[in-house]
């Protein structure tokens, strides 16, 4: 039988191995990685000469068509559409995105028909969906076992947002729940009581410009929630992911729980190795774009301490936290917030969140600190493992993983390399009015995104506009999350689907109901 794609000689690189290989696809499905030369035969032939194969990206945390929760008024910009055809643009080829239930609503489940609908059949990716919990009332959590059953085996809860934030005890609500279901559990570890009292502090003294927002949430907001988080999680023996982890002090904590055996995991973005308070005092309204929460750290020594943390494998996944508000086109934040005396907004109306989705996986790979297997681990490979979607995506398994691919041709390179190239907005394909990454010289950007065996994006020739999105929107991308976590008790004697660190459990672990 016939292969439908075959690429030859390239360099395959996964998590673990990197190696002269070719791969034959058929049925959307890896079929074979056969030595070079081997096989001749295919529909379709990619010559990769002087390319590196990766499995395709996995970006666990993208909002899409969000309501007003994060601060500030309006949607977040982008739709499924939209999103999705951003992230294959820049090689991610699966986004998990939230379906976002709000303090003012009992339903988990309502929420998560609404997201299915919203994203049927407007995706160029594949997609599936975390649970964003603002209310874990009784019927919420009465809701986790169905959850379950439809597909969805992991959630994020807030520990600020003025329509998200829990107590304490309804964090141990969820976590209890997440427990006997075996999710993970997601945080957003920030002090909101204590953000909040800074907030007005701030505004009492007419400290309004976006730097302030950087002011206001020092990192010790990060690290006390962070710390709390793991503490919490350790009374209920429980795994949970810290996501859009900034602090050097934070990511300390999270290191010794790991250290101590416990099932916390946690997640950095590139906003946290690219930017610093500095961009939130650019002129103008540039400043309000780059107002994100936690907010970009001081200095080049804490991206190094994240660098870091990511080498070390502190951090488990880097995520976009895709979450763009488009300035120029919409009413929100800009308009509302500029005026004469605030020239440059009001940072506590400004909404939290940046773009991310397509420069993900560019610049991190262009600032050539990571070695291209730790790349392709925490953009891809630990993402799946960590919310179920393992074998299936994130890795290459000849007869299990989907051909979900990408081939980048690296300026080093010889045949087919990439000239650097300065990034500007007008060769993205979200739908905002700006990148945070503006001006920055890429060395990597994909040349091919291959997803289920098909080429979706190809970035030919000259400049990033020279794309063509093949892909037709399909009707069912849907990715069933598989168990997350076993429940095995204690869940901290095992992995979630072989991660590790895990080890003895939390010392301080109540056994409520013997579960
Ligand atoms: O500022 C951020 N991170 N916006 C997105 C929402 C969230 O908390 O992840
Ligand atoms: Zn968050
Ligand atoms: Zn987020
Ligand atoms: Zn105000």
């Amino acid at each position: 039988d016939d292969l439908d794609l075959l690429i030859t000689n390239g360099i395959v690189v996964t998590a673990s191995d990197e190696a002269k290989l070719d791969i034959g696809i058929k049925n959307g499905k890896i079929a074979i990685l056969a030595p070079q030369g081997l096989l001749n035969t295919a529909k379709k032939v990619i010559n990769a000469k002087g390319g590196y194969i990766t499995p395709g990206g996995v970006d666990t945390h993208v909002h899409l068509e969000e309501p007003a929760l994060f601060g500030g008024k309006g949607r977040s910009s982008d739709n499924f559409e939209t999103g999705t055809r951003s992230a294959i643009c820049g090689g991610t080829t699966t986004i998990v995105a939230f379906a976002p239930q709000a303090k003012t609503e009992g339903s988990l489940l309502e929420v998560l028909k609404e997201t299915h609908e919203r994203a049927r059949g407007n995706c160029y990716a594949d997609y599936s969906f975390h649970m964003l919990c603002g209310n874990p009332s009784e019927k919420a959590l009465s809701e986790f076992p169905e959850l379950r059953r439809q597909g969805i085996s992991s959630l994020k809860i807030y520990l600020t947002y003025e329509a998200l934030q829990l107590r304490d005890d309804q964090v141990l609500d969820v976590l209890y729940s997440s427990r006997k279901e075996g999710f993970t559990t997601m945080i957003h570890a920030e002090n909101g009581d204590v953000l909040n009292w800074m907030t007005k502090k701030l505004e009492a003294l007419n400290l309004v410009a976006p730097k302030y927002h950087a002011t206001s949430r020092p990192q010790l907001v990060e690290t006390e929630a962070t710390y709390r988080a793991i503490m919490l999680a350790e009374l209920m023996d429980a795994p949970i992911l810290v996501v859009h982890v900034s602090s050097p002090s934070a990511a300390a904590h999270l290191r010794n729980a790991q250290t101590r055996g416990l099932p916390v995991y946690a997640e950095t973005c590139p906003q946290y190795l690219f930017l610093t308070r500095e961009d939130l005092d650019k002129p103008g309204f540039e400043g309000a774009k780059c107002v994100c929460s936690p907010p970009p750290r001081e200095n080049s020594g804490d991206h190094d301490a994240i660098w870091l943390g990511l080498s070390n494998g502190t951090f488990t996944v880097l995520s976009s936290d895709h979450c763009p508000f488009d300035y120029e086109n919409t009413e929100i934040g800009k308009k509302s917030t500029l005026s004469v005396e605030h020239p440059n907004g009001k940072f506590a109306h400004i909404p939290n969140g940046l773009p991310g989705v397509e420069t993900r996986l560019a610049t991190v790979l262009s600032a050539g600190r990571l070695s291209m297997q730790k790349f392709v681990e925490v953009t891809s490979t630990n993402a799946a493992k960590l919310y179920g979607l393992y074998p299936q995506k994130g890795s290459i398994l000849p007869g299990v993983s989907d051909a979900d691919l990408v081939i980048w041709y690296p300026s080093q390179g010889k045949d087919g390399a990439l000239t650097p190239f300065t990034l500007t907005n007008s060769m993205l394909h979200h739908r905002c009015d700006y990148t945070p990454y503006e001006g920055q010289v890429l060395t990597q950007w994909p040349r091919y995104t291959i997803l289920r065996g098909e080429v979706v994006y190809d970035h030919e020739g000259e400049g990033l506009q020279a794309l063509a999105i093949q892909a037709p929107k399909r009707s069912d991308f849907f990715i069933v999350q598989k168990s997350a976590v076993s429940i095995a008790k204690p869940l901290s004697m095992v992995s979630i689907n072989g991660l590790p660190p895990v080890g003895m459990g939390g010392d301080q672990f109540v056994d409520v109901d013997g579960i």
